[in-house]
């Protein structure tokens, strides 16, 4: 990222927690927000999707019917996307599954390319998991999956999350932190993502894996779980600067976070890569 966003950045995180005593980061400002209608077009379930707030806003849902998507009318090679979520905020989502990820999946079938961001519903009032992945030229063999839980409860209230795509670096944010950086190293080859992708985000059925490993499955008496997004950014690095470098201030947010809130990281996951894969030793575990 510029200076001068990192200044502004700074400047606002120093401002309101000063005044509010709220450390909260702000979008920066060469980035601008997109409507829906001309950012994205529907993909499924229809009737669950509705457009608040003159397309600043959209809700989707599901139920025993159906789930909902939408899709970038655009692709984009390298970009900075980003939005404001907040979860369904029942008592009991396990089996839901929330996304906002970026895939080619409709045109390549075997060698697609796939950046996640997915939210796994919880059982018995508890917490919202968050899973990050990764997938370039089809290694579907090869998850690359990170878990955390949040500092908040992400159904409570909008929370910001962004992925830095560029040639080299993959970095996911949480309110503008930093959680999760992934290199491109040369033994990566074409596992790193680098055509031109779709942004997705959808609400769907994943009773058969999401929560306990598919032990709690979506209970439909507390339905319709409902996602919201607002704060939609889809930025080609082509039409703005993806500084991937991340300040001394980003790098020691990012091992706060980690150090509280990784739940689990194939990096470190022997059973399945007794050999860790070749990228992690440049992160940061
Ligand atoms: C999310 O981003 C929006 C737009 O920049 C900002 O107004 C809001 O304060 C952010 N929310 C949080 C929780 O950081
Ligand atoms: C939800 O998914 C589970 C597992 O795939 C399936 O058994 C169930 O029928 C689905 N429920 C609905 C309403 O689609
Ligand atoms: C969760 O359960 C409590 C107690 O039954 C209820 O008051 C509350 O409204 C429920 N929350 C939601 C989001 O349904
Ligand atoms: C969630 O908690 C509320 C009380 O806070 C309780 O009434 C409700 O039954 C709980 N729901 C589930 C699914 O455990
Ligand atoms: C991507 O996969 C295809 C086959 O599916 C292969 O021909 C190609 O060489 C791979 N590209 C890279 C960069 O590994």
């Amino acid at each position: 990222m510029a200076a001068s966003f990192k200044e502004l950045i700074l400047c606002l995180f120093f401002m309101t927690s000063v005044v509010l005593f709220i450390p909260a980061y702000s979008l920066p400002k060469k980035f601008t927000t997109s409507y829906f209608d001309e950012a994205f077009s529907r993909l499924y379930g229809d009737q669950n999707l509705i457009v608040l707030k003159e397309g600043k806003s959209v809700r989707i849902s599901l139920d025993e019917h159906t789930g909902c998507g939408f899709k970038s009318r655009s692709t984009y090679q390298y970009a900075f996307f980003s939005t404001s979520v907040k979860l369904p905020a029942a008592n009991y989502t396990a089996g839901v599954v929330v996304t906002f990820y970026t895939s080619n999946g409709d045109v390549y079938k075997d060698s697609h390319d796939e950046l996640d961001f997915e939210f796994l519903g919880h059982a018995n009032n508890g917490s919202w998991v968050l899973q990050t992945n990764l997938y370039g030229n089809g290694s579907i063999g090869r998850g690359r999956e990170e878990r955390y839980s949040l500092p908040f409860d992400p159904s409570e209230n909008f929370h910001n999350y962004s992925i830095l795509w560029t040639e080299k670096t993959t970095v996911f944010y949480v309110d503008y932190v930093p959680i999760r950086v992934t290199q491109k190293v040369e033994a990566m080859a074409g596992d790193y993502p680098s055509k031109p992708m779709s942004l997705y985000a959808t609400i769907w059925n994943g009773s058969d894996w999401a929560t306990g490993g598919g032990k709690y499955k979506v209970d439909y008496t507390y339905a319709p779980f409902v996602s919201q997004y607002s704060n939609f950014v889809l930025q080609a690095c082509s039409n703005s600067d993806c500084d991937d470098s991340l300040t001394t201030e980003e790098r020691n947010k990012m091992k706060e976070f980690r150090s509280k809130y990784v739940a689990y990281s194939y990096c470190v996951d022997s059973k399945r890569y007794p050999i860790p894969l070749s990228e992690c030793k440049n992160d940061s575990f």
